[in-house]
């Protein structure tokens, strides 16, 4: 039963999961032989990355980051602050950066050009969500993807609005009387 905010689902929790043992199985045969360092970034990451890494069938270390955003507004994008840093150091390592959604890409681009300059043997991305169509950084290294994304006001599996529809554990569109009642408060 959907929630009651969500007018359609996207994506479902069957969907999901089938999508993420394929994403498991195709990093687990690149990675074999390799110990891969994946590092998700808080907090929308959190369900991805935990159904992710037990679809992945190598050893892993696994490691997240926290950021606050610098901007004039939430949407502002591209200079980010590290609230938490990575625990341990990556020189030399396999770096497979984990994102729920990738939108204009700001994030992803400024997070990898603080880690490149730290020499990790190899820098790729994982994102389950592509909204490509608000794509403002091109030549991302998006090796692994889950699902394309129309440009839909989306929640659930980690994708929240206003900090809530975490816990769906599907992806659906947002009832719109959502927002725009609270834009009207
Ligand atoms: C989301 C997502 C990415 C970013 C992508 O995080 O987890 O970090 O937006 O957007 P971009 O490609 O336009 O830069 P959000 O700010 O929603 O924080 P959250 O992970 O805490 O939900």
């Amino acid at each position: 039963m959907p929630d009651a905010d969500i007018v359609e689902i996207l994506f479902s929790e069957a969907d999901i999961k089938a999508r993420i043992q394929e994403l498991g199985r195709a990093i687990s045969q690149d990675y074999e032989g390799r110990t891969p360092y994946l590092v998700g970034v808080l907090r929308g990451v959190v369900p991805f990355m935990a159904d992710l890494v037990r679809a992945i069938t190598i050893p892993l270390t696994l490691d997240f980051i926290a950021i606050s955003r610098y901007g004039p507004s939430t949407r502002t994008r591209g200079v980010v602050h590290f609230i938490k840093d990575l625990d341990e150091t990556i020189a030399g390592r396999h770096v497979l950066f984990v994102e729920d959604v990738v939108d204009t890409g700001l994030t992803l681009n400024y997070i990898l050009s603080i880690l490149r300059p730290r020499y990790p043997a190899t820098l790729q991305a994982c994102t389950l969500l592509d909204r490509s169509v608000r794509r403002l950084v091109d030549d991302l290294p998006i090796a692994y993807k889950g699902f394309d994304l129309p440009d839909q006001f989306v929640v659930g599996y980690g994708l929240d609005y206003r900090q809530r529809y975490r816990n769906l554990p599907y992806v659906g569109i947002l009832d719109p009387a959502v927002y725009l009642a609270d834009y009207e408060e």
